[in-house]
């Protein structure tokens, strides 16, 4: 069992939790992430690791409210335990000095590349931010990603915090403002590592994606997060997260993650029936009981 050491929804939906993981903590690098599972016949879901402190023996996830799994992890609270947290898993963010990088962080995203943002920082490279979210109360790490930063540019969808727009519109202006950029790092929502892939081949940048297919064993067995990069299948889990933009074929990824979208939708609203209809306001053990109970 993890203890969780702290648990705070740091914008609507979207949590970030302390975890007691001492080992993990240890051998942690930027990129890295951890598959949990919450309880015994639960499923397997791969998280980000945003930072980890190995003198407290604590890792920090932030995780955004999607499905069933999800949805009940963000009902878990400081003194609770999960049940498994594996990791750390994947190959870590390639940290070099590259010159200058723009990191650009989309919605939830944005954790993800707060690691590797600092760790780029650390190693010298002057550090350009992007972050985007689709209202201001869903912009997320702003002073985490200030401080490791050079420049921080916010964007927001409706124009209700800084400027209104897309991340890749900001990326757009600095590559036509002849900003020199060595490389990009785009985590977020599949179409906007796209957007940014697209926009950054014409330039020849230099483009790294984080992926987040859908994952079981994490250990490259049992293929649920098959990529194709370069037209040939790759395995997420031990050979990425992180790959070269310019190499993923996006459609596929698409596809893929959408495969179980029918079950997924299934199985989230009878979890909300049954969490509405008989356990709302109870402890994570009967909201666990509810879901096993919704999955069979
Ligand atoms: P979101 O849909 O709110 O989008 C966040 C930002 O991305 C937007 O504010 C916008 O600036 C940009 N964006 C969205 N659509 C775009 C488009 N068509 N073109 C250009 N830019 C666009 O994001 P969210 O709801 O926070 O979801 C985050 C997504 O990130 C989820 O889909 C999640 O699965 C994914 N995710 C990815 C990783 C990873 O490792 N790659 C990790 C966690 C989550
Ligand atoms: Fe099973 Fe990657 S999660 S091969």
């Amino acid at each position: 069992m993890f203890k969780i050491i702290h648990a705070q929804f740091i914008a609507p939906g979207i949590k970030r939790f302390v975890l007691e993981a001492p080992r993990i903590a240890r051998r942690q690098k930027p990129g890295q992430f951890v598959i949990l599972r919450i309880y015994e016949e639960g499923e397997r879901i791969p998280i980000t690791i945003e930072n980890s402190d190995p003198a407290r023996g604590t890792i920090s996830i932030v995780v955004q409210s999607a499905g069933k799994t999800t949805n009940l992890l963000n009902t878990l609270n400081t003194g609770d335990s999960i049940l498994d947290v594996v990791g750390p898993l994947g190959k870590p963010s390639e940290i070099q000095t590259f010159g200058t990088v723009v990191v650009v962080g989309g919605g939830v995203g944005t954790a993800m590349a707060y690691p590797t943002a600092a760790a780029l920082k650390r190693a010298g490279n002057r550090v350009i931010s992007i972050v985007g979210a689709r209202n201001k109360e869903l912009v997320i790490l702003e002073p985490e990603m200030r401080a490791v930063s050079d420049a921080l540019i916010i964007t927001t969808d409706d124009g209700s915090y800084a400027d209104k727009g897309f991340v890749t519109d900001k990326l757009r202006q600095l590559i036509e403002n002849g900003t020199r950029i060595d490389l990009v790092l785009a985590v977020g929502p599949i179409v906007m590592m796209k957007a940014v892939a697209e926009m950054t081949r014409k330039e020849n940048i230099r483009t790294m994606v984080s992926l987040n297919p859908i994952m079981i064993d994490g250990t490259g067995m049992c293929g649920g997060c098959r990529v194709l990069i370069d037209g040939k299948s790759e395995f997420a889990c031990v050979d990425g997260p992180e790959f070269d933009a310019h190499k993923v074929n996006f459609e596929v990824l698409v596809r893929r993650n959408a495969m179980y979208r029918e079950a997924e939708q299934r199985s989230m609203a009878e979890f909300q029936r049954l969490l509405e209809a008989k356990h709302t306001g109870q402890k994570v053990e009967q909201s666990c009981a509810a879901a096993r109970g919704a999955e069979r």
